[in-house]
C-alpha cells in the first residue's frame, strides 16, 4: 500500500471545540487539582456509564496502583500474564507477587477453572483483565473471592464502552480501572479512572492520587502524584459527546474485517459480541494465526504486512513472564494456553478515521497472502 496504515490513531474531536475549552481553562485560571472541568467529567461520566463512585487519574497505570494500595492489597494476587505491561508491573511496584492464570481459548480472558488451585495462604485478591474488552467471567470470580474472602480489581483498560444490561461492566468487583489513553477507544489524551463499590474509598483514592495529603498538616498516605488535569478532563468531557459514534464507527470496520478474513482458511478472529446482555466495544480486532492450517505463521503475516506500510501489533508478544525484567522470576509453568496464543496472535489496525476501502485493501492483502507465498 502507498498509504502508511498505523495500528491505532487516536480519535480527535474538533480542534475548534476543544480550543473554547481551553480557553475557558484560561478563564479560569486553574490547570489542574480537582478544578471544574475534572469535577464536570466525573459527574459526566458516572452519568454514562451508570456507576456511582468514580476517582479520575492521570492515567490508567496509575488507577491500578492506586487501586492496588487503597485496596490493600497485598502478598500474592492471582492474574492473568496475556497483558499488557502494566497489569503486571502494578503489582510488583507494590511489593506484590503475580500468581499467573491460564486463560480461556475462546475469549483470552483469565481461566476461571483454574483460579482456585493457586490460592494460598498469601493470596489477596484476583487482578483480572476484560481483555480487547471481552467481559471475564465475573460470576464465577465472584464466587470465588466470596469464598476465599479476596478482593477483586478489573483492569477494564479495553473495556470503556462495554456494558452489560446498559451498566458499563466497570461496576464488577471492589474496584475496576479504566485507561483514556489516546490509543484507547475513548481518550483524555492520557487518562484513567478507578470505578468503585465502597463510598467509603472515595477518600482514601482521593488521597492516595494527591501525595496522601488529608488536609494542610494531615498526610496520611503514602501516595503519589496521580491526579488528572483540566486538559485532560476537558478533552475527556468533549470526547464522551462522540463516544456512541465513534463505537458505531468500528463496529462497521469489524464488521467488514469478519465477512472478509472468516474466508481466510487458518486466521481465526476472536470476539465475544454475542453473549447474552452484553454490547461490544469493538477495541481491537484480534486475529489467531493458525501456520498448519494458514501455510504461513504469525510471524511472517507481521512481516509481510508490515513491508507493506500495514502496521499491526503482536499485542500481547512477549507473554509478562518472558518479560526480560521477569524472566525466571515468577513462575510460568501452567499458562500453555496464554504461551500459545501469544505466539500466534495479531492485532489488525482499527480505529474510527480507517476507511473502508483501507479495510478492504488490508483484507485482500492478507486474502492474496497464500497465493503470493506460492507463487514466488
Ligand atoms: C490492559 C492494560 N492495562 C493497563 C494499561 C495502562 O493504561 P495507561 O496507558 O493509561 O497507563 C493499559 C494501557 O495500554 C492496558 O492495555
Amino acid at each position: 500500500m502507498k498509504k502508511n496504515i498505523t495500528v491505532t490513531k487516536p480519535f480527535l474531536p474538533p480542534v475548534e471545540e476543544y480550543k473554547k475549552l481551553v480557553d475557558k481553562i484560561w478563564e479560569n485560571c486553574w490547570v489542574t487539582n480537582n478544578g471544574p472541568f475534572n469535577k464536570k467529567f466525573k459527574e459526566k461520566l458516572k452519568e454514562y456509564l451508570g456507576v456511582s463512585n468514580i476517582c479520575l487519574t492521570v492515567n490508567g497505570h496509575m488507577a491500578l496502583d492506586i487501586a492496588i494500595k487503597g485496596l490493600g492489597i497485598k502478598g500474592e494476587v492471582i492474574t492473568t500474564p496475556f497483558t499488557f505491561a502494566s497489569t503486571t508491573h502494578a503489582l510488583v511496584l507494590n511489593g506484590i507477587t503475580p500468581v499467573f492464570c491460564d486463560i480461556k481459548e475462546d475469549d483470552l480472558t483469565i481461566d476461571v477453572d483454574k483460579i482456585e488451585e493457586l490460592i494460598t495462604p498469601k493470596t489477596t485478591a484476583i487482578l483480572a483483565v476484560h481483555v480487547y474488552g471481552h467481559n471475564c467471567d465475573y460470576e464465577k470470580i465472584d464466587h470465588i473471592a466470596k469464598k476465599y474472602n479476596l478482593k477483586v480489581i478489573y483492569d477494564a483498560a479495553h473495556s470503556f464502552g462495554v456494558n452489560k444490561d446498559g451498566v458499563s461492566i466497570s461496576s464488577l468487583g471492589d474496584a475496576s480501572i479504566f485507561s483514556f489513553h489516546a490509543t484507547k477507544v475513548f481518550n483524555s489524551i492520557e487518562g484513567g479512572a478507578i470505578i468503585f463499590k465502597d463510598k467509603k474509598l472515595e477518600r482514601i483514592f482521593n488521597s492516595y492520587i494527591n501525595f496522601g495529603i488529608e488536609g494542610q498538616e494531615q498526610i496520611d498516605f503514602v501516595g503519589e502524584n496521580a491526579k488528572m488535569n483540566e486538559f485532560q478532563a476537558a478533552m475527556g468531557l468533549l470526547n464522551l459527546q462522540y463516544i456512541d459514534k465513534v463505537i458505531e464507527r468500528r463496529k462497521k470496520i469489524t464488521n467488514l474485517y469478519i465477512k472478509r478474513i472468516s474466508k481466510v482458511k487458518g486466521i481465526n478472529y476472536v470476539f465475544n459480541n454475542n453473549k447474552d446482555g452484553y454490547t461490544y466495544n469493538y477495541s481491537y480486532f484480534p486475529i489467531i494465526v493458525d501456520s498448519e492450517v494458514a501455510g504461513f505463521s504469525r510471524d511472517d503475516l507481521y512481516d509481510f504486512l508490515q513491508v507493506r506500510n500495514i502496521h499491526t501489533r503482536k499485542y500481547f508478544y512477549p507473554l509478562v513472564t518472558d518479560y526480560g525484567c521477569y524472566n525466571g522470576k515468577f513462575s510460568n509453568v501452567n499458562i500453555p494456553v496464554a504461551k500459545k496464543i501469544s505466539k500466534k496472535i495479531l492485532c489488525l489496525p482499527l480505529y474510527d478515521s480507517l476507511s473502508l476501502d483501507d479495510v478492504n485493501d488490508i483484507c485482500d492483502i492478507i486474502i492474496n497472502y497464500k497465493g503470493e507465498m506460492d507463487n514466488a
